[in-house]
């Protein structure tokens, strides 16, 4: 099986080396969790390796906010941007205009782009505004067939406690699950990552310490 490297330290070595490709990773948690950082700190990452990558935002965050908010980590580079190794697309204004051409618009940025890895930032956007588990089910349906086809990574985060996951839609339908959460321990937080699932490999379970510091995300072989 071909495999991508994910980009977050210690992540690879939990898991055979690194993402299927192709496949549809959900990176869940709580707010604050680290989500966002998970995703790109993986864009940044092929970006370096001369992939490209896209992230497409359906909060409708400015790119700058994001730029500004990245710019601390040691993984950042303007140089991915201005070259465009690194798409940032706001998906957001189709979410809330026409909440039913969003595959079709996701669509039109994959081919105009072609991305190794994309990220859907967060994807728990596109059921609020969709407002309805039928038509959910299929677009994440309609999405997996797709990103298939575009031989790619997908990165899509979700807003995610572990209590949801039971009566999750999404959870079920994609190849990788990826859960990041914090606990609370001696008056500190600390963040966890949890590797749920993932189809065809033999991964390490339970969960990880995970810290996060300016070189960006870090997996800990223990949980400590
Ligand atoms: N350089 C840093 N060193 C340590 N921690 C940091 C650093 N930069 C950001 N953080 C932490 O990362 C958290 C934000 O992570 P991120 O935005 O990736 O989370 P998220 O899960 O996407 O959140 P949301 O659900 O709000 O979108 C911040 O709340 C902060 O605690
Ligand atoms: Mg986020």
């Amino acid at each position: 099986m071909e495999r991508l490297e994910t980009g977050i330290h210690g992540l690879d070595e939990m898991t055979a080396g690194g993402f299927a490709l192709p496949s549809m990773i959900l990176v869940g948690g709580e707010p604050g969790t680290g989500k966002t950082t998970f995703a790109m700190q993986s864009l940044f990452y092929g970006a370096e390796k001369g992939e490209r990558g896209l992230y497409l935002t359906a909060i409708s965050e400015p790119v700058w906010v994001v730029q500004k908010f990245l710019g601390n980590f040691s993984f950042y580079s303007d140089k991915a941007i201005e070259t465009e190794r690194l798409v940032f697309k706001d998906i957001g204004a189709v979410l809330s205009e026409n909440p039913d051409s969003i595959l079709q618009a996701i669509q039109k940025n994959v081919e105009k782009y072609e991305p190794k890895r994309v990220v859907i930032d967060p994807v728990t956007a596109v059921m609020n505004s969709l407002d309805d588990v039928v038509k959910y089910r299929r677009f994440m349906h309609d999405l997996t067939t797709y990103m298939k086809s575009q031989a790619c990574v997908a990165i899509l985060t979700s807003e995610y406690s572990y209590a949801d996951l039971p009566h999750s839609v999404d959870a079920y339908m994609v190849d990788a699950l990826i859960i990041l959460s914090y606990m609370e321990i001696e008056n500190a937080r600390k963040k966890y990552l949890e590797v749920l699932k993932m189809r065809g490999t033999k991964h390490i379970t339970g969960r990880r310490s995970l810290i996060l510091s300016e070189e960006g995300l870090r997996v800990q072989p223990e949980l400590r």
